[in-house]
Parts: C-alpha cells; sequence; structure tokens
C-alpha cells in the first residue's frame, strides 16, 4: 500500500517535470523568436540590400530647409558655392567637390558614392555638415539656425549609404 503511493507519486512528479521543461522551452522560443536582428547586427551588405532612400524625400528636405539661403542670388549661396533648389540640387552634390578649402584637401565630396556605405558616408562633407558639431575648418553645421530633426538626419544618411541614387 505504501509502496503503491510513493509510485503513484513519483508520477505525478514526472509528469509534472516535463510539463514545465515543456512550458519553459515554448516561453524561450516566444522570447527568442521575437528578437529580430537589429541594426547594429547587419553588414554592410546587408544594409545596401534594403530599399533605398528616394532622391525625392531629400530634395523635400532640402527645399524645406536649406534653400533660404542656398538659392540663386543669396550671399549665403555664393559664400558656400552650393545652390539646393530642386533644379540642380542633384548636380550640386553629387560627385561634386565642396568650396570648404579643409573638406576638399581631406579628399571629401559633397557626397560621395565610392566604396561601401561606410566609406560613402565618411567621404559626404553633406554628411559632415549636417551631422557634427561646428567646426571651425569645416564651417558651421546646416542648417545655421535650428537643426534637422532626427528621422531628415536618418533620411539623408540612408540615401547616401545607398548610393545618392537619383530615382
Ligand atoms: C542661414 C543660411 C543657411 C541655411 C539655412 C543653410 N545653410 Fe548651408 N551654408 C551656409 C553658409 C553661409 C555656408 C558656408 C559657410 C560654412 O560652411 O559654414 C554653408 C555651407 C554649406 C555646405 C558646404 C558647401 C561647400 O561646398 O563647402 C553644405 C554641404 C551645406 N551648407 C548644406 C546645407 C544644408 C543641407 C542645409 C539645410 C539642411 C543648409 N546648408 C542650410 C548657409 C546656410
Amino acid at each position: 500500500m505504501i509502496e503503491k503511493k510513493s509510485v503513484t507519486n513519483n508520477n505525478l512528479f514526472s509528469s509534472w517535470l516535463t510539463k514545465l521543461i515543456k512550458i519553459s522551452a515554448l516561453f524561450s522560443f516566444v522570447i527568442l523568436s521575437s528578437c529580430s536582428p537589429d541594426d547594429s547586427t547587419l553588414s554592410s551588405s546587408e544594409k545596401d540590400s534594403e530599399p533605398q532612400t528616394k532622391w525625392e524625400s531629400v530634395q523635400t528636405i532640402l527645399s524645406s530647409r536649406c534653400i533660404s539661403c542656398h538659392r540663386s542670388g543669396r550671399r549665403h549661396a555664393s559664400i558656400s558655392g552650393l545652390i539646393l533648389t530642386e533644379d540642380i540640387a542633384y548636380a550640386s552634390l553629387v560627385n561634386a567637390l565642396p568650396k570648404n578649402s579643409k573638406a576638399l584637401s581631406d579628399g571629401k565630396k559633397r557626397v560621395s558614392t565610392s566604396g561601401n556605405s561606410e566609406d560613402r558616408l565618411s567621404n559626404s562633407f553633406l554628411w559632415t555638415k549636417i551631422n557634427t558639431i561646428s567646426n571651425s575648418a569645416y564651417g558651421s553645421k546646416m542648417p545655421t539656425r535650428g537643426s534637422l530633426s532626427f528621422s531628415d538626419i536618418a533620411i539623408i544618411k540612408s540615401w547616401i549609404e545607398s548610393g545618392a541614387l537619383e530615382n
């Protein structure tokens, strides 16, 4: 009688244990599958295969935040040698040489399309101008008043990284 009882207890214990194992396996599956890889774990070639940011989105930002100064006839446009109105913004930026002498001697383009996504970013003076604090050699951070939103900065960044296409 006593033996029988202990056998039953044993069975109860092992079926409880089996349930516990099943439940914890299910939990770890749910937790693992909810973690998708974030941007930092993607290699640059994977980033390159992401949908490309359209030039149109970049031009929209330039037209609303930059052309008050960077338009034909403005003093700021002649100081910087840069016009960002729709008619010539793309040609003024992509693979064009910067007017800033430090950027020029560093070998930067206004927007570079050579190398991988990291090279393009580090060789693009446009990226330096919207992303880093003002520096005596590189001039002021753009725009000079206020600053771009994080999402605007991200749009310009991903456009440069993905090769600065015009479509
Ligand atoms: C209030 C006027 C003003 C606004 C607004 C402005 N800029 Fe500028 N920008 C300048 C001036 C002046 C210079 C030249 C001096 C300097 O580099 O700090 C310049 C220089 C630049 C240069 C360097 C050009 C070169 O070849 O050396 C880039 C790139 C640039 N601006 C991009 C932008 C972008 C992008 C915006 C909008 C997000 C913007 N600017 C908004 C006045 C302005």
